[in-house]
């Protein structure tokens, strides 16, 4: 029996793959007047960075993304001289601020500067009449090493203009560059970050993955610690990677194949050094779009990273060649194939020695096999589709190093991760559940002393029950968190992050446009390394807040940052579906 048609129309104009569209048009719709300007926002935690310091604040760009696509901004920076020399700042924070009016999809912010991808964000899709607003305030302090010099500073913002798609992206970003003192000292940083991305000079450094994405590197022959940040996130047919089903099981069910398990992996010299089970980024036109306003989901404004400690192929990457360093993202099937496609991209955090002579050493240990270990298990019964995909992972390496001066590291870089993603499509596909879980422990330790570390628990439970046969009148409930204490370098602060979102509402397609409703509750609690900490329980309901409580070192002296405005009719054109895709043609 066919599945119930979720979603009925799709413009195939949208889906080459290295395109940054992250929604694909489903129906146009009226409009409905807003008579405030919307605040839009990602909980998080304000930037750590010392209110008290003398600061400096310069514009980086400022441009309006209209029909934008293959034109990024692209403006030349150069670090101010009157908060202290250059480089020795107690820190520096970015506010990209943007404002939108009209109808448009939620589109991939890549900002690079140096060639490294640093900052991977994604708009909210605006409402007509005021439009929204929204502010992001992002810590780049452990970009310090990069925002020293002068350089190309790119923000790639694809946008589409086209017949009731009129949405144009107005923003305008800030740099701002804290005075260091005996208070606030200068802040620890990587003494070079090397990229590993495409290296263009006009457009977003982030590659499109598959095939996997590779490049020569070549790391300077002092280099003693190197630790690697990737940036990965599902686009397209991959944007709802976690909703995917194994081939086995994808005939019968309205979604994409290759299954919902995804690593993201960099290699050296085709060794796997490191992995990361990604978090399940939501982008504000996913599934329920009317669930992620004002509140976007947890991820959208700034998306996650993955650190490893490469550390341990220091010896290899300081012979003074250049280097293979790739980054993938393969699947548990049999040829570990995933869709089109996923952007990644690197950087090299580098701590150099001051003798500069050449760093030697040798890996002694080195367990890091090519693939996680899976298993794909399911039923295909009466009227169900159920399939269980599970999977495990374990690297450990460890490495003798020796420094240009003289001193010795033995680094131990282990990873042990799961990964469990159950999906049952009930009743011909008219409910589907949806429970992932990605856990892990990362530690790295350098003369026994802990380095790098991350602990994480990402869970992701989603309802969606139709509630009319073809799928155009359907109910969602997401329920996900965001749980982790992650030390990123032994220079970089660390943090632990407690995040937890409750999101869902009704949603109608409809020939004289889509409409929903959609309530949010949000429990964020955050620490860090430095003492700061933060708290704040937000929720939602349509487009009003309905309580607002902040707390702890970093929370704004003056509130509530967020008022309530109405109205409570939400028309939302921009929505896609996983598992909504009407399959074959
Ligand atoms: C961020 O930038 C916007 C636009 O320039 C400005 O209105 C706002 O006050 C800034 N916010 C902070 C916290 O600096
Ligand atoms: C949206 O358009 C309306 C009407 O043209 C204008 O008054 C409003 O300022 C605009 N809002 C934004 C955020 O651009
Ligand atoms: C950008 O890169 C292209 C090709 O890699 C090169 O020809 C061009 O000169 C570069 N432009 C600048 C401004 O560096
Ligand atoms: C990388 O460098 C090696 C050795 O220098 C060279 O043989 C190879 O072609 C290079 N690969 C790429 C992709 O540039
Ligand atoms: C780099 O390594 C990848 C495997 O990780 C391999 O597919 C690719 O061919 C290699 N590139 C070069 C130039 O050796
Ligand atoms: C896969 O999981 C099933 C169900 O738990 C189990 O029976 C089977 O032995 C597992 N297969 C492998 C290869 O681990
Ligand atoms: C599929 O899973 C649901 C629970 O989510 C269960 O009620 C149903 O019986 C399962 N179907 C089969 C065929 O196992
Ligand atoms: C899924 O959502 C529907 C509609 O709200 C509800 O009736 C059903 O109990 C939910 N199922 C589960 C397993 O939570
Ligand atoms: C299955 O879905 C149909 C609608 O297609 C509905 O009428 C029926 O009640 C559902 N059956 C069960 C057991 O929920
Ligand atoms: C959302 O819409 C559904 C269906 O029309 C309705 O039952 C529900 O009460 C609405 N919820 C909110 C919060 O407006
Ligand atoms: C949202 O707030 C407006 C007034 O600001 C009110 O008219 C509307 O009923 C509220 N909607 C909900 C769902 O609370």
């Amino acid at each position: 029996m066919l599945p119930p048609p979720l979603l009925v129309a799709i413009n195939e104009l949208y889906t080459a793959a290295n395109q940054m569209v992250l929604a694909l048009p489903a129906l146009l719709l009226a409009w409905v007047s807003f008579s405030a300007v919307l605040v839009d926002f990602q909980v998080a935690q304000p930037p750590p960075l010392p209110q008290d310091a003398k600061q400096c604040t310069v514009k980086i760009l400022e441009r309006t993304f209209g029909f934008s696509f293959g034109m990024a901004e692209v403006v030349q920076f150069t670090p101010p001289t009157d908060c202290g020399p250059v480089g020795s700042w107690a820190g520096i924070s970015l506010n990209f601020t943007v404002t939108s009016n009209g109808t448009q999809f939620d589109r991939l912010g890549i900002f690079t500067f140096q060639n490294v991808e640093f900052w991977r964000t994604s708009t909210p899709e605006p409402t007509s009449g005021d439009g929204i607003i929204w502010t992001y305030l992002k810590d780049a302090t452990k970009y310090t090493s990069l925002f020293a010099k002068p350089g190309t500073f790119i923000l790639q913002l694809d946008n589409l203009l086209e017949t009731g798609l009129d949405g144009q992206y107005a923003t305008v970003l800030h740099a701002t560059f804290f005075q260091s003192s005996a208070r606030h000292p200068p802040a620890t940083h990587a003494d070079l970050i090397i990229p590993v991305s495409t290296l263009a000079n006009d457009t977003g450094n982030d590659a499109s993955v598959p095939p996997a994405f590779s490049l020569n590197v070549t790391v300077p022959r002092n280099a003693v610690q190197v630790f690697a940040e990737l940036f990965a996130s599902g686009n397209g047919d991959e944007e709802f990677w976690y909703f995917n089903a194994p081939n086995q099981f994808v005939d019968t069910i309205p979604t994409f194949g290759n299954g919902p398990f995804r690593e993201v992996r960099m290699l050296v010299d085709g060794q796997v050094a490191g992995v990361a089970f990604p978090y399940a980024v939501i982008f504000t036109g996913g599934i329920v779009p009317t669930a992620w306003r004002p509140i976007t989901s947890y991820g959208a404004l700034e998306q996650p990273t993955y650190f490893i400690d490469l550390t341990p192929f220091v010896p290899i990457l300081t012979d003074g060649n250049p280097h293979n360093i790739s980054l993938d993202v393969v699947s548990a099937e049999d040829d570990h194939a995933i869709n089109q496609n996923w952007f990644v991209s690197g950087n090299l955090q580098v701590v150099l020695d001051p003798s500069n002579k050449p760093t030697t050493g040798k890996i002694t240990v080195l367990d890091a096999p090519p693939f996680a270990v899976t298993n794909t298990t399911g039923v295909v019964a009466g009227n169900d589709v159920n399939f269980t995909v599970t999977a495990t992972r374990n690297i450990h390496i460890e490495a003798d190093i020796v420094s240009g001066s003289g001193k010795r590291n033995h680094v131990v870089w282990s990873q042990n991760l799961q990964f469990s993603n159950t999906q049952d499509y009930i009743n011909n596909s008219i409910v589907q559940l949806l429970e992932q879980t990605a856990t892990g422990t990362f530690l790295s330790t350098h003369n026994g002393v802990s380095t790098l570390v991350d602990d994480f628990a990402y869970p992701l439970n989603i309802n969606l029950t139709n509630l009319v046969p073809d799928g155009s009148f359907f109910v969602t409930l997401i329920d996900h968190s965001y749980n982790r204490k992650s030390q990123p370098a032994s220079f970089n602060l660390g943090s632990t992050i407690n995040e937890h979102q409750v999101a869902g509402g009704f949603f109608t397609i409809a020939s004289t446009g889509n409409f929903g409703n959609g309530t949010s509750q949000n429990t964020f609690t955050y620490s860090d390394t430095h003492g700061n900490t933060y708290n704040r329980q937000v929720s939602a309901v349509d487009n009003n807040i309905t309580s607002d409580h902040q707390g702890g070192t970093l929370a704004p002296k003056v509130g509530p940052h967020f008022p309530a405005f109405g109205p409570n009719a939400l028309s939302v054109p921009k929505a896609r579906l996983p598992g909504g895709r009407v399959r074959g043609n």
